[in-house]
């Protein structure tokens, strides 16, 4: 059965202060929507993307993407809006969706592939997960630390994140919610959230130093 991926692309990309909304800033001469698009089809168990871009980009985004099995959408104020909008778009035919970020540009395909597999093997929802390497610790207002959690529970979330279709259009259609995963509207609906080993490449491109690590990161690759 199909697998249609969600690819939220509508950023602003403020916090990196490019000037063109950030899934468009090109790593190693690609923009990373493109980079993010192949990286998804190379997997070869994603059949379709859904492109969700700025209402401006849409041309751009359009022409960015030949040849390519994919259909380009307006995206909304904020991701979990941009998601929605996706999702609108996917045909009634998808049993499993997955939702990545733009910002994601090096994922590997094998966390793409890791995703699918364990939303087949029968979870409603999967979300790749790394652990956490520094010691967290939370705050009060003025600063002062008030607990050290304990490390070894925590996991730091990547995308893609893996639904069975059904699950997740559920999920959207409670209304927004301010989650900031796919997966934690899941979770609201009582359902089980499983995890799949994610990897350091898939980390998302935020800031200037990110942009500047990916760049090299890519040219190590090509070396
Ligand atoms: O801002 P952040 O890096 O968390 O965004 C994650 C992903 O969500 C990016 O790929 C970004 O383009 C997308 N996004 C979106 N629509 C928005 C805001 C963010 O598609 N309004």
């Amino acid at each position: 059965s199909p697998v249609v991926a969600v690819l939220p692309a509508a950023g602003s990309g403020v916090r990196l202060g490019a000037g063109v909304p950030k899934a468009f800033v090109e790593i190693g001469g690609v923009p990373m929507l493109v980079r993010a698009v192949d990286g998804l089809l190379s997997s070869g168990v994603v059949g379709h993307v859904v492109v969700v871009v700025p209402v401006e980009q849409l041309r751009d985004a359009v022409g960015l993407l030949p040849d390519r099995p994919v259909t380009v959408v307006p995206g909304g104020a904020d991701r979990t809006a941009s998601v929605a909008a996706g999702l609108a778009a996917i045909g009634p035919d998808a049993e499993v969706v997955l939702v990545h970020d733009a910002a994601r540009p090096l994922t590997p395909a094998g966390v793409v592939r890791r995703v699918v597999d364990a939303v087949r093997a029968g979870a409603p929802a999967v979300i790749p997960v790394l652990p956490v390497t520094d010691t967290v610790k939370t705050v009060d207002d003025s600063g002062t630390v008030v607990s050290t959690v304990d490390r070894s529970a925590l996991r730091a979330v990547q995308t893609p994140q893996g639904f069975r279709a059904r699950e997740l259009r559920l999920a959207y259609a409670r209304g927004p919610d301010p989650a900031t995963d796919d997966a934690g509207l899941v979770e609201a609906l009582g359902e089980p959230v499983a995890t799949v080993a994610g990897d350091p490449l898939a980390f998302k491109v935020t800031t200037g130093w990110d942009l500047r690590l990916a760049g090299l990161l890519l040219e190590d690759a090509s070396a």
